[in-house]
């Protein structure tokens, strides 16, 4: 239940948001009421092609710092703002760019295909990027003599490289969040839900994917729920898509496999923060100019190869 002093922040941001052109862009790990009035909720590849496409001169991103500056990469001539400049990815932050750098140097035939979860600077010395939803997409359409490294996800790696059957070297880091929940978990819920669909993200450990009756990214999770027959729901991602899901088939039991699945990064962007950046034009999120046209590169090949229509 929101409050009366949260209504009326909303109230203002929406106002706010008018007076001053700006597009509010959300994840959905966000908080409800953050959902709630964002004109855009998605995942990390449809934020990124909603901040292309928006025609507000201003962009604040509810999200962390990788889909902030995602934005900026892709929107060079608009103002990009983050509400919390601390909220960033422990995941992309472990890429250690001199890794990077090196593979290339020994591996010059290889190709390097980031995740959207890493600093611009990675993007930039990446052939192509890509997110949970085109992964799969994306790793297909690279020729099979070709040696791959995976960066930086290494449960979303070996997903796309068991999926495909292809091999890849795979960055070694993971996502916090995704680790906190145990197969034990899951197997007590699916006892205690017989009749229940278990829905994952790629980011999950293959023990926890290996019980999944669905794999997929945040907007591939909330499609599935909608469409398939489960009545009874099992989700295994952040708590924030839990919103989502209730709004968009308030008829189904959807149940978040633990209270555990917390990314505080994302919780740490209020309505508060949202309110204050919008009113004081803070704070600016800048890609130096030759970082942003190489990891350009990399991000529109990733567009690029998505859109294409492989069969
Ligand atoms: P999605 O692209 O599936 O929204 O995932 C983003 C993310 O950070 C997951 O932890
Ligand atoms: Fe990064 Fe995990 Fe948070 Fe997504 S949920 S932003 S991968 S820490």
């Amino acid at each position: 239940m929101l409050d009366s002093g949260s209504r009326r922040l909303m109230d203002e941001i929406i106002d706010l948001k008018k007076q001053k052109d700006v597009f509010l862009l959300a994840h959905y790990y966000q908080r409800p009421e953050i959902q709630m009035i964002a004109d855009y909720v998605g995942d990390s590849y449809a934020m990124a092609l909603a901040a292309r496409d928006c025609s507000q001169s201003t962009i604040l991103v509810a999200g962390v710092d990788f889909m902030a500056e995602t934005a900026a990469i892709l929107c060079p001539d608009k103002t990009v703002l983050t509400p919390e400049p601390l909220a960033t990815c422990p995941m992309a932050n472990k890429v250690v760019i001199e890794d990077i750098i090196k593979y290339r140097q020994e591996h010059p035939d290889a190709v390097i295909v980031s995740y959207v979860n890493t600093p611009a600077e990675v993007k930039a010395v990446s052939d192509v990027c890509c997110t949970s939803s085109n992964a799969a997409k994306i790793v297909a359409q690279i020729s099979p003599d070709r040696q791959i490294l995976f960066v930086p996800d290494q449960h979303l790696g070996s997903y796309i490289a068991e999926k495909l059957g292809r091999n890849m070297e795979l960055y070694s880091s993971e996502c916090p969040t995704h680790q906190r929940i145990t197969a034990e978990q899951l197997d007590q819920l699916k006892e205690q839900y017989p009749e229940a669909a278990i829905l994952v993200h790629p980011e999950c450990p293959k023990e926890i994917r290996d019980k999944a009756d669905f794999i997929g990214s945040t907007s591939g999770i909330i499609d599935y729920a909608v469409k398939s027959p489960y009545q009874v729901l099992i989700i295994v991602t952040e708590s924030g898509i839990m919103h989502s899901i209730s709004e968009k088939c308030p008829e189904k039991k959807a149940i978040l496999a633990s209270e555990e699945l917390i990314c505080p990064n994302m919780k740490s962007i209020t309505l508060e923060k949202i309110h204050y950046s919008i009113l004081n034009n803070e704070t600016l999120v800048e890609v130096p100019e030759d970082t942003r046209i190489k990891s350009l590169s990399a991000l529109e090949k990733m567009i690029d190869w998505t859109s294409r229509d492989t069969g």
